[in-house]
C-alpha cells in the first residue's frame, strides 16, 4: 500500500489518498483542541491510543453487523479505511446528561435520560458545527429522508453496542458522536470513536475518562486516556 499525497487535515487527523482508489490512510495526531479550536493542545501519544482504540471498536461493529470504514491497522498511527464522501453530519447519541445537553436545557450533568437522545449537527466549523433538524436536513440536502433513517437506525444500534461493551470494561457511555460517509452508495460509519468523541465516566467513582479532562482542565490527560485503552485491550 502506497501513502500518496495529503486530501485533508482536520483537527486530529490527516487523509492520504493511497495507490488504490477506493482506500485512504488516516494518521491519527496528538493535537487536541477544544471550543471549536479556540483551546489548543496536545495530548501525548493520543494519536496513537485513538488509532488503536477506534480499529478495535470498528472491528466490534464490524463483527454486529454495521458497515464501517474500518480496513486495517497499518502502524501506530495509520489505518487503512474505505475512501468514503463524508456526509456533513455529526450525529449525536446522549444516554446521560452532559456537556452542551446540559447547558442548554439547565439539566444538572448525570441526570439519565428516560429515553436515548439523538442530535444532528451541521459540521461546519466556521459556523460552530450548528445543530440542525430533519426538516433542516432535507432542506439543505445534507442526506435524503432515507440515509437520515439509515443514520438513526445504525446510531441507535451502536448505542446499544457500545454500551454494553464499555460497561462490562467499567466505563459508562454518557454520550458520543459519530460520521458517516457514502462509499458505492452505500452509507456506513467512518471518522473515529475515542475518548476525543466520547464522554465516559468509571462506574464506581463516576471519574471522567474522556477529552473532558483536556477541555476543563481536569489533569491526569495522558494517564486517562492511556488508562482507557488498557481497559478496552
Ligand atoms: P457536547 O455535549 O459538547 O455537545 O458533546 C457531545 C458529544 O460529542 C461528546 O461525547 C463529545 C463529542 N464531540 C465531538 O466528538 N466533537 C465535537 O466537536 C463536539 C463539540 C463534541
Amino acid at each position: 500500500m502506497e501513502k500518496f499525497e495529503m486530501i485533508y487535515e482536520g483537527k486530529a487527523k490527516k487523509v492520504y489518498r493511497t495507490d488504490d482508489e477506493k482506500k485512504y490512510i488516516v494518521e491519527y495526531k496528538d493535537d487536541a483542541t477544544a471550543f471549536n479550536g479556540l483551546k489548543k493542545g496536545s495530548i501525548r501519544d493520543k494519536g496513537v491510543i485513538n488509532n488503536k482504540m477506534s480499529g478495535l471498536l470498528f472491528k466490534l461493529l464490524e463483527e454486529a453487523g454495521i458497515p464501517t470504514h474500518f480496513e486495517t491497522i497499518l502502524s501506530d498511527r495509520e489505518m487503512l479505511v474505505k475512501a468514503v464522501k463524508i456526509l456533513p453530519l455529526e450525529v449525536i447519541v446522549r444516554n446521560v446528561a452532559a456537556g452542551s445537553l446540559s447547558k442548554r436545557l439547565g439539566l444538572e450533568e448525570g441526570v439519565i435520560m428516560k429515553e436515548t437522545v439523538l442530535e444532528f449537527s451541521y459540521k461546519n466549523d466556521e459556523l460552530g458545527d450548528p445543530m440542525v433538524n430533519d426538516y433542516h436536513i432535507f432542506a439543505m440536502e445534507f442526506a435524503s429522508k432515507e440515509q437520515l433513517n439509515i443514520l438513526k437506525e445504525y446510531a441507535l444500534r451502536i448505542n446499544e453496542i457500545l454500551k454494553e461493551f464499555f460497561l462490562a470494561k467499567n466505563l459508562k457511555l454518557i454520550d458520543f458522536k459519530l460520521e458517516f460517509g457514502l462509499f458505492e452508495g452505500q452509507v456506513i460509519l467512518a471518522d473515529e470513536i475515542s475518548p476525543d468523541t466520547c464522554r465516559l465516566w468509571d462506574v464506581e467513582t463516576n471519574k471522567k475518562m474522556d477529552k473532558d479532562r483536556f477541555r476543563r482542565d481536569l489533569g491526569d490527560v495522558e494517564e486517562t486516556y492511556q488508562e482507557v485503552l488498557r481497559r478496552l485491550e
